[in-house]
């Protein structure tokens, strides 16, 4: 998609660089740019759809049919799903994963700490749209630190004057060359939700995926590996005990529009969540951050 206009701020040469672009048809995102990385973050959802270190390849997957468009998530990046992961618990009508992946942020904080980190806050509060999902006032804050790792820290504050229970995921998307040759460590003797059986299970080993995989493991530990070949990913999470593995393999990639067919053999997601038993309550004024760091 086209390019309509571009607006620069703090633009010295060799300098971090935050340049606001915005598609033909109005959707605005920022292109970050420092010294160790580049990144580009979407208004709508808070979405980082693009993060490369000088030199590596793209770390997230991204599919080239994606809408760009307003009241559609993007296919790819780092989807946030918030304030409930999946399926909403009683109403089947809500929007699968939340309100916050299509509405739109404000970015309300840039800082550069050096040439080569360059920190973006973005802010969703309630609006008359979001109460009549979701009756609570709230302050969420996304924190995002594009250097040589990349860093999320999702921060859910409760405005309200009643508790509420958030579930929520940073739904990463990583690219691989070839989804047979990935293995994924850190979740040995971890149980799990096959929610394609509705099975409980226990992880034998590491992960390795020859068919379509989606799955909550619970209990899980800070670190996470995802390596193919010579390349290592590694995923450290904070303030999450839970997270979901899913490729949706033939079938389902088919049946997504914006999802190209042979897709799922590029990118496996592993997300960073606060989903099912792993929900979190907030007493009123409470702080919780769902965070990751990926180096
Ligand atoms: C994953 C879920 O987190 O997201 C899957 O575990 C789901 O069940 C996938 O299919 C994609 O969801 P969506 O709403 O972006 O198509």
């Amino acid at each position: 998609m086209g390019i309509a206009s571009s607006q620069q701020n703090n633009c010295t040469a060799g300098k971090p660089m935050i340049e606001k672009k915005i598609f033909a048809n109005g959707f605005e995102y920022l292109h970050v740019s420092n010294q160790s990385a580049e990144a580009e973050i979407a208004l709508q959802g808070a979405h980082l759809f693009h993060y490369r270190r000088h030199g590596d390849s793209p770390l997230l997957w991204l599919s080239s049919l994606s809408h760009f468009e307003h009241g559609k998530a993007i296919r790819g990046g780092i989807p946030i799903c918030w304030p409930w992961f999946g399926k909403h618990s009683s109403n089947p009508n809500l929007p699968q994963h939340g309100f916050a992946r299509t509405a739109i942020w404000e970015h309300v904080e840039t800082k550069e700490k050096d040439d080569s980190t360059t920190e973006i806050t973005l802010q969703l509060k309630e609006t008359p749209e979001s109460l009549s999902l979701w009756p609570h006032s709230f302050c969420l804050r996304l924190q995002i630190i594009v250097s040589e790792t990349l860093q999320l820290r999702l921060i859910t504050t409760n405005c309200d004057s009643d508790n509420f229970v958030i579930t929520s995921a940073l739904h990463s998307y990583f690219g691989v060359s070839d989804i047979r040759n990935v293995r994924v460590s850190g979740l040995d003797q971890t149980p799990f939700l096959d929610t394609l059986t509705m099975q409980r299970e226990v992880q034998d080993g590491d992960i390795r995926i020859n068919q379509e995989i989606d799955r909550v493991y619970q209990g899980v530990a800070n670190s996470l590996e995802l390596s193919e070949d010579n390349r290592r990913i590694l995923i450290q999470n904070e303030g999450s005990q839970s997270s979901v593995v899913w490729n949706p393999w033939i079938e389902k990639s088919r049946g997504m529009s914006d999802f190209n067919n042979d897709g799922y053999q590029n990118m496996l997601c592993i997300e960073t969540a606060n989903a099912m038993e792993d929900e979190r309550l907030l007493a009123p004024g409470a702080t919780h951050t769902l965070g990751v760091i990926i180096s």
